[in-house]
Protein backbone atom coordinates (compact mmCIF):
# COMPACT_ATOMS: atom_id res chain seq x y z
CA UNK A 1 0.00 0.00 0.00
CA UNK A 2 1.47 3.24 -0.45
CA UNK A 3 1.43 5.37 1.88
CA UNK A 4 -0.83 8.45 1.57
CA UNK A 5 0.46 10.86 4.73
CA UNK A 6 1.92 13.58 3.60
CA UNK A 7 2.11 16.00 6.56
CA UNK A 8 3.99 15.96 9.48
CA UNK A 9 2.91 13.90 12.85
CA UNK A 10 3.23 15.61 15.16
CA UNK A 11 6.40 15.72 17.76
CA UNK A 12 5.77 18.13 20.53
CA UNK A 13 3.41 17.56 23.98
CA UNK A 14 2.22 20.57 25.69
CA UNK A 15 0.92 19.79 29.12
CA UNK A 16 -0.96 23.09 30.54
CA UNK A 17 -0.34 22.90 34.07
CA UNK A 18 -0.53 26.46 35.55
CA UNK A 19 -3.91 26.38 36.79
CA UNK A 20 -4.71 27.12 40.73
CA UNK A 21 -6.15 23.54 41.90
CA UNK A 22 -9.14 25.33 43.87
CA UNK A 23 -10.82 21.70 43.97
CA UNK A 24 -7.75 20.06 46.00
CA UNK A 25 -7.27 23.29 48.54
CA UNK A 26 -5.80 23.30 51.23
CA UNK A 27 -3.48 20.48 49.48
CA UNK A 28 -2.54 22.43 46.53
CA UNK A 29 -2.03 25.59 48.63
CA UNK A 30 1.91 24.85 48.15
CA UNK A 31 2.30 21.71 46.33
CA UNK A 32 1.07 21.78 42.79
CA UNK A 33 -1.72 19.21 41.84
CA UNK A 34 -0.05 17.81 38.93
CA UNK A 35 2.58 16.38 41.65
CA UNK A 36 -0.43 14.85 43.99
CA UNK A 37 0.41 11.25 43.86
CA UNK A 38 -1.53 8.57 41.97
CA UNK A 39 -0.96 5.47 44.34
CA UNK A 40 2.89 6.66 44.22
CA UNK A 41 3.38 8.42 40.95
CA UNK A 42 2.81 11.91 40.45
CA UNK A 43 -0.17 12.49 38.02
CA UNK A 44 2.10 14.44 35.76
CA UNK A 45 4.63 11.43 35.62
CA UNK A 46 2.01 9.39 33.42
CA UNK A 47 1.14 12.16 31.32
CA UNK A 48 5.06 12.44 30.57
CA UNK A 49 5.30 8.72 30.33
CA UNK A 50 2.02 8.45 27.89
CA UNK A 51 3.67 11.12 25.52
CA UNK A 52 6.60 9.20 24.98
CA UNK A 53 5.15 6.21 24.71
CA UNK A 54 3.61 8.18 21.61
CA UNK A 55 6.59 9.07 20.35
CA UNK A 56 6.28 12.61 22.21
CA UNK A 57 10.12 13.37 23.49
CA UNK A 58 9.67 16.66 23.77
CA UNK A 59 7.40 17.93 26.55
CA UNK A 60 6.31 21.65 27.20
CA UNK A 61 5.18 22.60 30.71
CA UNK A 62 3.26 25.29 30.63
CA UNK A 63 3.84 26.22 34.53
CA UNK A 64 2.48 28.69 36.82
CA UNK A 65 3.25 30.85 40.04
CA UNK A 66 4.74 28.62 42.67
CA UNK A 67 4.61 25.63 40.53
CA UNK A 68 8.42 25.24 39.81
CA UNK A 69 8.59 21.96 41.88
CA UNK A 70 6.99 19.99 38.33
CA UNK A 71 10.45 20.82 36.78
CA UNK A 72 12.39 19.49 39.39
CA UNK A 73 10.48 15.85 39.26
CA UNK A 74 12.32 15.46 36.05
CA UNK A 75 15.43 16.43 36.82
CA UNK A 76 18.35 14.60 38.31
CA UNK A 77 18.46 14.44 41.96
CA UNK A 78 22.00 13.87 42.48
CA UNK A 79 22.54 13.74 46.29
CA UNK A 80 19.46 11.31 46.94
CA UNK A 81 20.87 9.22 43.71
CA UNK A 82 24.05 8.76 46.25
CA UNK A 83 22.22 7.33 49.16
CA UNK A 84 19.99 5.30 47.37
CA UNK A 85 22.89 3.81 45.26
CA UNK A 86 25.30 3.37 48.50
CA UNK A 87 22.71 1.59 50.64
CA UNK A 88 22.28 -0.07 47.52
CA UNK A 89 18.43 0.77 47.13
CA UNK A 90 18.43 -0.05 43.50
CA UNK A 91 14.48 -0.30 42.70
CA UNK A 92 14.15 2.93 44.36
CA UNK A 93 17.65 4.58 42.10
CA UNK A 94 15.57 3.45 39.11
CA UNK A 95 12.64 4.81 40.39
CA UNK A 96 14.26 8.07 41.14
CA UNK A 97 15.67 8.79 38.03
CA UNK A 98 13.12 7.18 35.43
CA UNK A 99 11.49 10.66 34.52
CA UNK A 100 14.74 12.27 34.11
CA UNK A 101 14.94 9.92 31.18
CA UNK A 102 11.18 10.13 29.52
CA UNK A 103 11.60 13.37 27.57
CA UNK A 104 13.61 16.88 27.03
CA UNK A 105 11.43 18.41 29.14
CA UNK A 106 10.41 22.25 28.41
CA UNK A 107 9.21 24.84 30.02
CA UNK A 108 6.79 28.25 29.65
CA UNK A 109 4.91 30.40 32.10
CA UNK A 110 1.62 31.51 32.21
CA UNK A 111 1.32 34.71 34.15
CA UNK A 112 -1.89 34.61 35.09
CA UNK A 113 -4.65 31.62 35.09
CA UNK A 114 -6.44 33.19 32.49
CA UNK A 115 -8.06 29.74 31.14
CA UNK A 116 -6.85 26.93 29.21
CA UNK A 117 -6.65 28.43 25.65
CA UNK A 118 -4.56 31.09 27.04
CA UNK A 119 -2.25 28.59 28.81
CA UNK A 120 -1.85 26.95 25.22
CA UNK A 121 -0.86 29.94 23.42
CA UNK A 122 1.91 30.39 26.26
CA UNK A 123 3.41 27.69 24.01
CA UNK A 124 3.38 29.26 20.67
CA UNK A 125 6.75 30.04 20.61
CA UNK A 126 8.54 26.47 21.51
CA UNK A 127 5.72 24.71 19.03
CA UNK A 128 5.91 27.09 16.40
CA UNK A 129 4.08 26.42 12.94
CA UNK A 130 3.70 22.69 13.44
CA UNK A 131 0.86 20.42 14.46
CA UNK A 132 1.28 19.47 18.46
CA UNK A 133 -0.59 17.35 21.24
CA UNK A 134 -2.40 19.01 24.51
CA UNK A 135 -2.64 16.63 27.26
CA UNK A 136 -3.68 17.49 30.80
CA UNK A 137 -2.71 15.97 33.71
CA UNK A 138 -6.30 15.21 35.16
CA UNK A 139 -7.23 12.65 32.35
CA UNK A 140 -4.96 9.30 33.00
CA UNK A 141 -5.12 7.01 30.15
CA UNK A 142 -4.08 3.76 30.93
CA UNK A 143 -0.99 2.49 29.26
CA UNK A 144 -2.63 -0.74 27.72
CA UNK A 145 -5.29 0.87 26.08
CA UNK A 146 -3.09 3.51 24.28
CA UNK A 147 -5.53 6.37 22.52
CA UNK A 148 -2.68 9.26 21.39
CA UNK A 149 -0.91 7.78 18.48
CA UNK A 150 -3.92 6.72 17.01
CA UNK A 151 -4.85 10.34 17.61
CA UNK A 152 -1.26 11.49 16.14
CA UNK A 153 -1.46 9.14 13.42
CA UNK A 154 -5.03 10.52 12.78
CA UNK A 155 -4.13 14.20 12.81
CA UNK A 156 -1.15 14.22 10.23
CA UNK A 157 -3.93 12.49 7.76
CA UNK A 158 -5.99 15.18 7.95
CA UNK A 159 -3.80 18.53 9.04
CA UNK A 160 -6.93 19.40 11.18
CA UNK A 161 -8.33 19.13 14.54
CA UNK A 162 -8.70 15.70 16.61
CA UNK A 163 -9.87 15.22 20.03
CA UNK A 164 -10.51 12.51 22.24
CA UNK A 165 -14.11 11.71 23.05
CA UNK A 166 -16.05 9.57 25.34
CA UNK A 167 -19.89 9.22 26.10
CA UNK A 168 -20.97 10.44 29.01
CA UNK A 169 -24.40 10.17 30.85
CA UNK A 170 -26.23 13.14 29.76
CA UNK A 171 -26.22 14.52 33.70
CA UNK A 172 -22.38 15.06 32.86
CA UNK A 173 -22.10 17.62 29.71
CA UNK A 174 -21.98 20.20 31.84
CA UNK A 175 -18.36 18.68 33.14
CA UNK A 176 -17.12 18.68 29.89
CA UNK A 177 -16.72 20.34 25.96
CA UNK A 178 -19.62 18.44 23.90
CA UNK A 179 -19.20 17.64 20.52
CA UNK A 180 -21.53 17.80 17.39
CA UNK A 181 -20.10 15.00 15.60
CA UNK A 182 -21.20 12.39 12.91
CA UNK A 183 -20.09 8.95 11.75
CA UNK A 184 -17.12 8.81 8.96
CA UNK A 185 -16.07 5.28 7.44
CA UNK A 186 -13.76 4.58 10.33
CA UNK A 187 -15.50 2.70 13.27
CA UNK A 188 -13.79 4.97 15.88
CA UNK A 189 -13.67 8.47 14.20
CA UNK A 190 -16.61 11.26 14.08
CA UNK A 191 -16.40 14.07 12.11
CA UNK A 192 -17.04 16.96 14.59
CA UNK A 193 -19.04 20.32 12.94
CA UNK A 194 -19.81 21.79 16.22
CA UNK A 195 -18.38 22.34 20.29
CA UNK A 196 -19.46 23.67 23.18
CA UNK A 197 -17.70 23.95 26.66
CA UNK A 198 -19.92 22.43 29.58
CA UNK A 199 -23.59 23.09 28.70
CA UNK A 200 -26.40 22.01 30.82
CA UNK A 201 -27.64 18.70 29.76
CA UNK A 202 -30.81 20.45 28.61
CA UNK A 203 -28.58 22.52 25.62
CA UNK A 204 -25.97 19.75 25.06
CA UNK A 205 -25.92 18.91 21.34
CA UNK A 206 -25.12 14.85 22.43
CA UNK A 207 -23.36 12.95 24.92
CA UNK A 208 -19.73 12.65 23.16
CA UNK A 209 -17.54 14.61 25.64
CA UNK A 210 -13.74 15.86 25.02
CA UNK A 211 -11.51 14.70 27.13
CA UNK A 212 -7.79 15.84 27.78
CA UNK A 213 -6.00 14.69 24.86
CA UNK A 214 -5.96 17.12 21.41
CA UNK A 215 -3.49 17.10 18.95
CA UNK A 216 -3.88 20.49 16.89
CA UNK A 217 -2.58 22.62 13.87
CA UNK A 218 -0.05 25.40 14.88
CA UNK A 219 -2.81 27.43 13.13
CA UNK A 220 -4.44 27.52 16.18
CA UNK A 221 -1.93 30.17 18.20
CA UNK A 222 -3.45 32.89 15.86
CA UNK A 223 -7.29 31.88 16.48
CA UNK A 224 -7.12 31.60 20.63
CA UNK A 225 -4.82 35.14 20.32
CA UNK A 226 -8.31 36.43 18.77
CA UNK A 227 -10.59 34.28 20.60
CA UNK A 228 -12.46 36.51 23.30
CA UNK A 229 -12.75 35.51 27.13
CA UNK A 230 -15.48 32.75 27.17
CA UNK A 231 -17.08 30.69 29.89
CA UNK A 232 -16.15 31.14 33.47
CA UNK A 233 -14.22 34.77 32.12
CA UNK A 234 -11.44 32.74 30.66
CA UNK A 235 -9.94 32.62 27.02
CA UNK A 236 -11.05 28.95 26.41
CA UNK A 237 -9.66 25.96 24.19
CA UNK A 238 -12.70 24.22 23.47
CA UNK A 239 -14.13 27.93 21.58
CA UNK A 240 -10.79 28.49 19.64
CA UNK A 241 -11.38 25.02 18.37
CA UNK A 242 -15.24 25.79 17.32
CA UNK A 243 -13.96 28.76 15.71
CA UNK A 244 -11.64 26.95 13.19
CA UNK A 245 -14.51 24.15 12.56
CA UNK A 246 -16.76 26.85 11.98
CA UNK A 247 -13.57 28.68 9.54
CA UNK A 248 -13.18 24.80 7.33
CA UNK A 249 -10.53 23.37 9.49
CA UNK A 250 -11.69 19.50 9.33
CA UNK A 251 -12.13 18.58 13.44
CA UNK A 252 -12.25 14.74 14.22
CA UNK A 253 -13.10 13.18 17.52
CA UNK A 254 -11.45 9.47 18.18
CA UNK A 255 -14.00 7.70 20.20
CA UNK A 256 -12.24 6.67 23.08
CA UNK A 257 -13.42 3.44 25.31
CA UNK A 258 -10.22 2.27 27.13
CA UNK A 259 -9.46 2.76 30.20
CA UNK A 260 -9.34 6.20 31.46
CA UNK A 261 -8.64 7.67 35.28
CA UNK A 262 -10.04 11.33 36.07
CA UNK A 263 -8.15 12.73 38.76
CA UNK A 264 -9.69 16.24 38.63
CA UNK A 265 -11.37 16.17 41.75
CA UNK A 266 -11.81 14.53 44.86
CA UNK A 267 -14.12 12.01 44.13
CA UNK A 268 -12.84 10.90 40.70
CA UNK A 269 -9.34 11.23 42.25
CA UNK A 270 -10.09 8.77 45.10
CA UNK A 271 -11.68 6.25 42.66
CA UNK A 272 -8.33 6.44 40.44
CA UNK A 273 -6.33 6.18 43.16
CA UNK A 274 -8.08 2.74 44.03
CA UNK A 275 -8.21 1.09 41.02
CA UNK A 276 -5.17 1.38 40.22
CA UNK A 277 -3.32 0.58 43.09
CA UNK A 278 -6.20 -2.82 42.95
CA UNK A 279 -4.38 -3.66 39.42
CA UNK A 280 -0.73 -3.27 40.66
CA UNK A 281 1.24 -6.46 40.47
CA UNK A 282 2.43 -5.44 44.11
CA UNK A 283 0.26 -3.53 45.51
CA UNK A 284 -2.72 -4.92 44.25
CA UNK A 285 -3.02 -8.52 45.61
CA UNK A 286 -2.75 -7.52 49.28
CA UNK A 287 -4.73 -3.92 48.57
CA UNK A 288 -7.83 -6.35 47.09
CA UNK A 289 -8.13 -8.42 50.18
CA UNK A 290 -7.89 -5.52 52.31
CA UNK A 291 -10.72 -3.26 50.64
CA UNK A 292 -13.09 -6.70 50.14
CA UNK A 293 -13.13 -6.89 54.27
CA UNK A 294 -13.32 -3.48 54.43
CA UNK A 295 -16.49 -3.33 52.59
CA UNK A 296 -17.15 -6.37 53.88
CA UNK A 297 -16.98 -4.98 57.66
CA UNK A 298 -19.51 -2.58 56.23
CA UNK A 299 -16.94 0.63 55.98
CA UNK A 300 -16.19 0.43 59.67
CA UNK A 301 -13.70 2.88 60.57
CA UNK A 302 -11.57 1.00 63.17
CA UNK A 303 -10.90 -1.86 60.64
CA UNK A 304 -7.62 -1.82 59.60
CA UNK A 305 -6.23 -5.16 58.85
CA UNK A 306 -7.69 -7.19 55.99
CA UNK A 307 -6.55 -10.67 54.78
CA UNK A 308 -3.89 -10.22 52.97
CA UNK A 309 -2.11 -7.21 54.77
CA UNK A 310 0.03 -8.62 56.80
CA UNK A 311 2.60 -5.43 57.59
P1 LIG B 1 -8.63 22.68 35.38
O1 LIG B 1 -9.69 23.68 35.49
O2 LIG B 1 -9.01 21.25 35.50
O3 LIG B 1 -7.48 22.91 36.46
O4 LIG B 1 -7.83 22.91 34.05
P2 LIG B 1 -7.36 23.93 37.63
O5 LIG B 1 -7.87 25.26 37.23
O6 LIG B 1 -5.96 23.86 38.13
O7 LIG B 1 -8.28 23.20 38.72
P3 LIG B 1 -9.45 23.73 39.65
O8 LIG B 1 -10.66 23.74 38.78
O9 LIG B 1 -9.05 25.08 40.18
O10 LIG B 1 -9.48 22.69 40.73
C1 LIG B 1 -7.35 21.85 33.23
C2 LIG B 1 -5.84 21.94 33.05
O11 LIG B 1 -5.49 23.19 32.47
C3 LIG B 1 -4.52 23.85 33.23
C4 LIG B 1 -4.62 23.26 34.63
O12 LIG B 1 -3.36 23.33 35.29
C5 LIG B 1 -5.08 21.84 34.38
O13 LIG B 1 -3.99 20.97 34.20
N1 LIG B 1 -4.80 25.29 33.20
C6 LIG B 1 -6.04 25.76 33.42
C7 LIG B 1 -3.74 26.15 32.94
O14 LIG B 1 -2.59 25.74 32.73
N2 LIG B 1 -3.99 27.50 32.93
C8 LIG B 1 -5.23 28.01 33.15
O15 LIG B 1 -5.38 29.25 33.09
C9 LIG B 1 -6.27 27.11 33.41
Amino acid sequence: MPETRTRTRARKAVIPAAGLGTRFLPATKAVPKELLPVVDKPALQYIVEEAAASGLTDVLLVTGRGKSSMVDHFDRKLDLEQTLAESGKDDLLDAIRRPCDLAAIHTSRQPEPLGLGHAVLCAAAHVGNQPFAVMLGDDLIDERDPLLPRMLDLQADTGGIVVGLIEVPREQTKLYGIATAKPTEQEDVVAISELVEKPDPADAPSNLAVIGRYVLPGEIFDVIARTQPGRGGEIQLTDAMATMANEGTPVHGVLFSGRRYDTGDRQSYLRAVVKLAADRDDLGPDFRDWLKSYVDSGFNSTFDSGAGSAG
